[in-house]
């Protein structure tokens, strides 16, 4: 990875992943694309250009333009968003997925996409969910996931194509927003804390997801971009995750920061029903054999981060 091209870089990952990946590579190195501009760093500290995804030849363009060597695409709709609209899910996140993949073909360039713990499904076994096992969502979203993870790897079979990625699990952050999963309550407890003292969840209590810390999931695609291909066996996608917690576990992780913070419920069925359909946790093995994936934040160290990170931020703001 010299020159890397990033598909939906104002989003959630894209926002932290350019600022990193220039600071590894050189802000020179790393092309941010995404289809709207905003008042940004990663737009005004580097290459920015604007992308719609589903312009095929305009992405083509790009990529040869800027000499680029590796693509990460993470433009999509995520889980929430791609449920209330599924035909146009399909097609950005399908249709986008596919553009990509033949750049990266046509321009001989190095691929990385995530998947996410939605690739599962009801009948995936729920806890210490396997690397490999059956996959059969019912949303939208774990359909394109799905199709998407095999679709990468028909492109290393067919084409030679060195396709990568990871099952990212909730993630949690606090420089941009997410943008329309089912564990954005996740972070949304977290401004709420700080704002107001007290936070209504749209997921149940007693409802297990994974999560993970934005800052491992950027170290966690950059190891797997900068490992040997020799040493992966498997390509798309790897399970990987910090912990499996769900909302109670958020509530007393922040009381010990502010004892005063209450956690109420007002359950939302579609999201509710999308995060049932989830395991309760991933097995990590296949990662940590296969390019070591590791992760340094916990709930308690996330915790303290996010609330002072955050509380700088809102005070700012
Ligand atoms: N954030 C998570 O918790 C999480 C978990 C698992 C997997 N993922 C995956 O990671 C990837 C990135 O997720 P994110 O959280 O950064 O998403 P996000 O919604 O925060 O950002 C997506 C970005 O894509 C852009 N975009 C939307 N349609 C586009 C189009 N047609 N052309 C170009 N850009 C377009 C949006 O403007 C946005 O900036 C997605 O594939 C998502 O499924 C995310």
């Amino acid at each position: 990875m010299k020159k890397i091209l990033v598909t939906g870089a104002l989003g959630q990952i894209g926002s932290e992943l350019v600022m990193k990946l220039r600071e590894i590579y050189g802000a020179n190195n790393v092309v941010a694309t995404d289809i709207r501009e905003a008042d940004n760093e990663v737009v005004t500290s580097g290459p920015f250009e604007i992308l719609n995804v589903l312009e095929a030849n305009k992405m083509a363009d790009i990529a040869k333009r800027h000499q680029v060597d590796t693509i990460m695409h993470l433009a999509a709709l995520l889980s929430a968003t791609a449920e209330a609209n599924p035909q146009l899910a399909w097609n950005i996140n399908m249709g986008g997925l596919m553009n990509a993949l033949e750049v990266a073909r046509e321009e001989h360039l190095q691929f990385f996409t995530p998947s996410s713990i939605g690739a599962f499904g009801p009948s995936t076994p729920k806890d210490n969910t396997p690397q490999d096992t059956l996959q059969r969502p019912t949303t939208m979203y774990g359909v394109n996931k799905v199709a998407g993870e095999l679709l990468c790897d028909y492109y290393f079979a067919k084409f030679g194509v060195d396709t990568r990625g990871v099952r990212f699990p909730g993630l949690i952050s606090y420089v941009a927003p997410p943008g329309g999963g089912t564990t954005d309550y996740a972070v949304e407890i977290y401004y709420e804390a700080l704002r107001n003292k007290k936070y209504t969840s749209f997921i149940g209590k007693g409802t297990y997801m994974d999560m993970m810390y934005m800052p491992d999931a950027i170290d966690a695609i950059i190891r797997l971009m900068e490992t040997d291909a020799g040493r992966l066996i498997h390509r798309n996608a790897f399970n990987v995750s910090a912990m499996s917690v769900a909302p109670e576990h958020f509530e007393a992780a922040i009381k010990k920061h502010i004892p005063e913070f209450t956690l109420q419920y007002k359950v939302d069925p579609l999201r509710q029903k999308i995060a049932e359909s989830w395991p309760n946790s991933i097995d990590t093995t296949a990662a940590k054999q296969e390019w070591g994936f590791t992760t340094r934040y916990d709930l308690e160290k996330m915790t303290a981060d996010m609330l002072e990170k955050l509380s700088v931020k809102l005070t700012k703001n």
